[in-house]
């Protein structure tokens, strides 16, 4: 008996299975009823009592290894079935992994970059963490001056005064420090202003603001410019109107706006039944702006432009609400998969 035991143990220990089939008639013939394992338990009654209990443990043991052993075995088998697979039928389609979609304030940059660099604007990107020099001073925001309640901002420290940036001049200005003219340069980034976040204002947005300075710019430059701007972007039959408006940074300012792309220009709801929405701040760089950046006034002029992306974005798929753009809900940003 004892040796019965000893070589099945030896058996189990050396089997190898190549397929199922030989595992099954292994499994069956130590294993199943009428297998040789359960046929050692009936031998039982044939066991002196004090030895019964010493003879349940080793046949016990003999089965558990058998069985282990055959699962071991079907696992194994398993796993050359599947790597078998993968490796021989190059046709069979691979898993599906979704990828991610661009945001369509990401969408809407990126066409607006486009646009500018097809007539030889270039990008350039600076901090959002800004010296008051740059976000205001230098853009002639004097300090105390009225001008600077137009842009609440998040002080993060006081002398020197640190603030989270509001608006994407302060690159302009950062631009016109360091480079000689010509100047032919946007500047995409996100801005904080602290407002009360509202279903058309939030405390964070995104701009791309422009500036073009050389011998000669004009006001006639700015138009042209901006007008090309509007049709490429909004359509071929976009029309452009300029409004006197005022910047510290500029003079003369204007906003620009463009026929409402809803109507075209009869009169709706979304511009507010005038035939006009506004899109950008424009104007010709103050000089004192230029002096600040050590650029010679007398010598150069030039126009800056400034306009926010959630608008753009918002009048260019008529959504209604900014709050939106920063919710990251899927059913809203699955929308705009093909967009562009
Ligand atoms: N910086 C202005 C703003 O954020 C926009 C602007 C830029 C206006 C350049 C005129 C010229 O409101």
């Amino acid at each position: 008996m004892k040796d019965k035991i000893q070589s099945l143990l030896e058996e189990i220990k050396a089997f190898k299975a190549e397929n199922n089939e030989q595992l099954e008639k292994f499994r069956i013939r130590l294993l199943s009823k009428k297998g040789v394992i359960t046929g050692l338990f009936t031998e039982f009654k044939n066991v002196p009592k004090e030895h019964r209990k010493e003879f349940g443990r080793v046949l016990n043991e003999l089965k558990n290894k058998a069985q282990e052993k055959v699962n071991f075995l079907r696992d194994e088998l398993e796993d050359v079935k599947t790597a078998d697979k993968s490796d021989k039928d190059l046709t069979l389609p691979v898993d599906f992994i979704e990828l991610g979609t661009l945001h369509p304030l990401s969408i809407v940059r990126n066409k607006i970059i486009d646009i500018f660099t097809r007539i030889g604007f270039t990008v350039a990107e600076g901090p959002e963490i800004e010296d008051d020099f740059h976000n205001f001073t230098a853009l002639n925001f004097p300090e105390e001056h009225p001008a600077r309640d137009m842009q609440d901002t998040f002080f993060i420290e006081k002398d020197p005064d640190i603030a989270l940036r509001t608006h994407t001049s302060s690159v302009q200005v950062r631009a016109m420090e360091t480079t000689k003219p010509p100047i032919r340069e946007i500047y995409p980034g996100r801005v904080f202003r602290n407002e009360a976040i509202s279903a058309r204002a939030h405390c964070i947005f995104h701009q791309i603001e422009g500036l073009y300075i050389d011998k000669n710019v004009s006001f006639a430059d700015l138009k042209q410019t901006l007008f090309y701007f509007a049709k490429e972007f909004f359509g071929e039959n976009t029309k452009t109107r300029f409004r006197p408006s005022y910047f510290p940074f500029t003079e003369p300012s204007a906003e620009m706006d463009i026929s409402c792309n809803i109507c075209g220009g009869k009169g709706c709801n979304i511009c507010k039944y005038v035939g006009w929405v506004e899109i950008l701040g424009c104007g010709m760089v103050d000089p004192n702006v230029l002096e600040n950046c050590r650029i010679d006034s007398k010598k150069y002029t030039g126009f800056a432009f400034g306009m926010g992306i959630e608008r753009i974005t918002m009048l260019k798929y008529r959504i209604e609400d900014i709050r939106l753009f920063f919710e990251n809900d899927l059913r809203f940003l699955k929308q705009f998969k093909s967009a562009f």
